[in-house]
């Protein structure tokens, strides 16, 4: 079956997608620089810069650079004058993402931060607030960056954090896998927390079995 989930998503990627030579260049020199191709989907990279526009983003938070694939189609939702602020643990992965970012022209857009997440959001005070923000990185740390972007947010940001499905493993309750029982934490959280209004949605294609928690800062 999981065969017939990577065909639509080809289907849907040749029909509402198109060609670009940017994001495929990314892929590209990720793969040659050694980077593991963990990133979204073409279409989840749409959804992301549509749910941006949507929610009318003008300063963006992403915490899980890679090599700048989300990154960018982030940055292409932002208006003029608009930012978006990267967070990436791995200096090797940050250096590609800023060649790609360079490339697609989104350079001067988008600041990368190296080191642990944890350590760059807790260096940030609270200022202009994030109107998005996107988690994608170690996934047992998935509460703390929700909570970071709860303070650094506002009433009305928009919060993703990707991978809280992993092919059902969520449900698993016994399981020692760091990044199941991390995203466990969060649901607890998400459940908990009266400042936000949350769901989660499951997704098939090209990534597999899997899916994402969409929030809303009350
Ligand atoms: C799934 S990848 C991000 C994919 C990217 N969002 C995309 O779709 O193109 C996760 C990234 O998070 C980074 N990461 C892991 N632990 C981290 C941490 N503690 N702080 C910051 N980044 C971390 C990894 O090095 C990796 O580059």
């Amino acid at each position: 079956m999981s065969g017939g989930w990577q065909a639509v998503d080809d289907y849907i990627a040749a029909k509402l997608l198109g060609d670009d030579d940017v994001l495929a260049a990314t892929l590209v020199n990720n793969a040659a620089r050694g980077l593991p191709p963990i990133d979204v989907s073409a279409a989840q990279g749409k959804m992301l810069c549509l749910l941006a526009q949507m929610a009318g983003a003008k300063r963006i938070l992403e915490v899980g650079t890679l090599g700048g694939y989300s990154t960018i189609w982030l940055a292409r939702a932002l208006p003029e004058g608009g930012s978006l602020v990267t967070l990436e643990l791995e200096a090797h992965h940050a250096a590609v993402a800023r060649l790609n970012l360079e490339n697609a022209g989104l350079a001067d857009k988008v600041e990368i931060r190296t080191g642990p997440a944890a350590d760059s959001l807790a260096a940030m005070a609270y200022g202009v607030p994030f109107d998005f923000v996107f988690i994608d990185a170690d996934k047992q740390s998935n509460s703390l960056y929700v909570a970071e972007a709860i303070r650094l947010g506002c009433p009305g940001t928009t919060i993703i954090v990707d991978n809280v499905v992993r092919e059902g493993g969520v449900i698993e309750a016994g399981s020692d896998d760091e990044r199941i029982i991390g995203t466990r934490a969060l649901f607890d959280m998400l459940a908990a927390d009266p400042r936000l209004a949350a769901t989660a949605v499951q997704t098939v294609g090209a990534k597999g079995w899997d899916g994402f928690v969409l929030a809303r800062v009350i």
